[in-house]
Order: C-alpha cells, then sequence, then structure tokens
C-alpha cells in the first residue's frame, strides 16, 4: 500500500437488467442442453435479455437508477467510463452515448475494454482519477448486451450470457482508511486464442465471408478458458490477502466475477472465505461481462448485507486473458 493522501471512496450505486427473461427451459427448446446440466455446470437458473436498444441504454439506465438514488444532477459528473466489449458502435464510445443520454454536460469520458475484467480495471482506473485530485465525481459504469455477440446455435456458449448494466460513484475522501486500498491486475495476450470474437475489428473486417464463418460472435474453448480462469483468479486474490496481511477472517465480502458458480467456490476456498461471505447473483443474470461486480454490490447494498467499514476483495479474470484482485473498505452507511 503506497502512501495517499486522498482516498477514492464509493459513494453512489445504480443497475438496470431487462425484463426479459431467459430460464433455463428456454434453452431446453433451441439446444440439445437441459437445466440440470447449466445448473450442475454453471450455478445458473436464467439470465435477462435486452431485446430492444443496445449496451447504452443498459448503461444509462444503471446510471439513471444512480442519480435518483442520490439525488444528484447529472451536471455534477466529472468523468464517464464505461467498460464494455459491446459498444453500440466502435465508436464514438459509448461514455458518449451516456453522457447524452443522462445529460452529463460537463463530463468527459471513454470505454474501456477488458472483457470481464473491464469493470476491475476502470474501477483501478476511475480510483486513479479520483486519487489525483483532479476529478472529484467519476463514474464507473459496467455494461454489456452480451446477446448481441452470443451465437444462439451454440450449446456451449449461449446458455452462460445475459444483459445488464451498473454504475458506481467514485469522490475523493481524507479518510484513507476507506474505499480503494490496493490492486493486482494483470494482462497475458497469449490468452487470445481461446476467448475472442474472431470477426468485425481490422484483422478481419467484416464481409459476407465472415458472416458465414460464424466470425461475429463468442468464441470460446471452455475448458481451457476454466482452468486458467480457477488458478489465475485466486492466486491474485491470495496474493492481494498476503500483501495486505488479511485472511479469511479479515474479509466480510469476496466479489468474484460471475461466469461461472465452481470459478467462484474455488476461488473462495482457497481464500479461506465461506460461501456466506461470497456475493452471487449468477443464479438470476449469468454472465453479463462487466456488469457482474457492480451489480452485486448494489443487490447486497440494498438489501443491507454490505456495511460501511466491511473489507472487500473484488476479482475478475477474463479474455485477454485479463485478470486481477481489488481490496477496498466499504464507505456507505
Ligand atoms: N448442455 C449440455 N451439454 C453441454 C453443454 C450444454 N449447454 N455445453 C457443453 N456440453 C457438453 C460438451 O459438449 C461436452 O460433451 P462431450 O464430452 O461429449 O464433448 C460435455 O458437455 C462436457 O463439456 P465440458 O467442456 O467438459 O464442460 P465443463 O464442465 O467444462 O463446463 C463450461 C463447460 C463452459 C460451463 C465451463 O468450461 C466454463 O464455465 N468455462 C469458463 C467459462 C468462462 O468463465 N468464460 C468467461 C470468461 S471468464
Amino acid at each position: 500500500m503506497e502512501d495517499k493522501k486522498i482516498s477514492a471512496v464509493v459513494t453512489g450505486l445504480g443497475m438496470y437488467v431487462p425484463d426479459r427473461i431467459y430460464d433455463n427451459a428456454y434453452f431446453e427448446k433451441i439446444v440439445d442442453t437441459s437445466d440440470e446440466w447449466i445448473r450442475s455446470r454453471t450455478g445458473i437458473r436464467e439470465r435477462r435479455i435486452l431485446e430492444n436498444g443496445a449496451t447504452s441504454l443498459l448503461a444509462s439506465k444503471a446510471a439513471e437508477d444512480l442519480l435518483k438514488t442520490k439525488n444528484m444532477s447529472a451536471d455534477e459528473i466529472d468523468v464517464i467510463i464505461v467498460a464494455t466489449v459491446t459498444p453500440d458502435m466502435f465508436f464514438p464510445a459509448t461514455a458518449c452515448l451516456v453522457q447524452e443520454n443522462i445529460g452529463a454536460k460537463n463530463a468527459w469520458g471513454f470505454d474501456l475494454s477488458a472483457a470481464c475484467s473491464g469493470f476491475l480495471f476502470a474501477f483501478q482506473t476511475g480510483c486513479s482519477l479520483v486519487e489525483s485530485g483532479r476529478y472529484k465525481k467519476v463514474m464507473v459504469i459496467g455494461a454489456d448486451k452480451m446477446s448481441s455477440i452470443v451465437d444462439y446455435k451454440d450449446r456451449n456458449n449461449c446458455i452462460l450470457f445475459g444483459d445488464a448494466g451498473a454504475a458506481i460513484l467514485l469522490e475523493p475522501s481524507e479518510d484513507i482508511k476507506y474505499g480503494l486500498q490496493d490492486s493486482l491486475l494483470r494482462v497475458d495476450g497469449s490468452g487470445k486464442d481461446v476467448l475472442y470474437m474472431k470477426g468485425g475489428g481490422s484483422l478481419n473486417p467484416p464481409t459476407h465471408e465472415t458472416i458465414d464463418q460464424n466470425m461475429h460472435v463468442i468464441y470460446q474453448d471452455g475448458k481451457a478458458v476454466f482452468k486458467v480462469a480457477v488458478k489465475g483468479m485466486a492466486d491474485i486474490s491470495y496474493d492481494l490477502m498476503k500483501k495486505n496481511n488479511l485472511n479469511g477472517e479479515d474479509i466480510a465480502y469476496l466479489v468474484p466475477h460471475q461466469a461461472n458458480l465452481r470459478i467462484i467456490d474455488a476461488t473462495a476456498e482457497r481464500m479461506g472465505i465461506n460461501r456466506d461471505k461470497v456475493m452471487i447473483n449468477i443464479d438470476k443474470y449469468g454472465n453479463t461481462t462487466a456488469a457482474t461486480i457492480p451489480s452485486c454490490l448494489v443487490e447486497y447494498y440494498r438489501d443491507g448485507k454490505l456495511k460501511k467499514g466491511d473489507k472487500i476483495i473484488l476479482a475478475a479474470f477474463g479474455a485477454g486473458f485479463t485478470w486481477g484482485a481489488s481490496y477496498l473498505v466499504w464507505s456507505m452507511d
């Protein structure tokens, strides 16, 4: 932990999930699968799907929920960071579309692409902007319309993902015992061939051929990703705890990326944390990529389970590979 004078603390929360539910029974009708297989292999029961609109809608509604709950004007926002791998368009950034939708007329912003670690990386970035002393109100949003890049004929992948958006507000605090305390973050591009979308970028621009070859959907070698995700998330969380002299009992909650309940359980076990201290909403929403961690924070806080002073570890693993863990002390009453 380096010396710091200002801490970045979470002071606001918001989220949005679409109404439309795809339960496991829905997938039994469209691919060769079963409710039993999906629940036992992944922990997922249902996910939300956005029928009309794009990621900016998920992100903007989450931001509006935050502003309404906090009774705050959008004019006050200095920066908007949107973590997403499903931007409405390559450009302009989804952050610009959110700015217009919510009327944040004094903000600048940008998108950040780190797949399932997107929120964690955006959170670190937002905290650094606040800790620099230059920005006072930074909104960090994780939002993904995963249904726009899922192949609903591929049973290996289509059952895993859902759509959601969630937002947090970061502000400075002179009480440095609260807020972000430490992070360990990593990327390793050697993972690029086991989880990616082959087409649409400058490598394989969209053509009739890329469409015929089904290159505009998620490609994943699930087994390969599973192995490295378990090790990556568990090791880095353990290292972060050790670095900060924390043991399982000190931690109020592990807030893991929600990709697979078995990955979550393995991480918690390695950290010596009981299941009742692990935030979980994968059963309701599936893997919503950048929205998993902030949506857990919103729901557990609103349920009265997350209290001021709680020590929590956020942990994620995703395409890239990207992975990491952050240690923060909860600051909201
Ligand atoms: N329904 C029924 N059977 C399915 C299925 C489905 N929806 N999806 C795959 N299967 C089959 C496979 O075809 C395979 O059959 P085979 O043995 O005849 O080839 C069998 O189930 C077992 O597949 P396997 O890959 O061993 O299952 P798994 O236990 O590894 O679970 C995942 C598959 C995708 C759930 C798991 O690997 C996973 O979660 N991976 C990581 C995903 C992830 O985290 N991605 C986001 C980035 S972090």
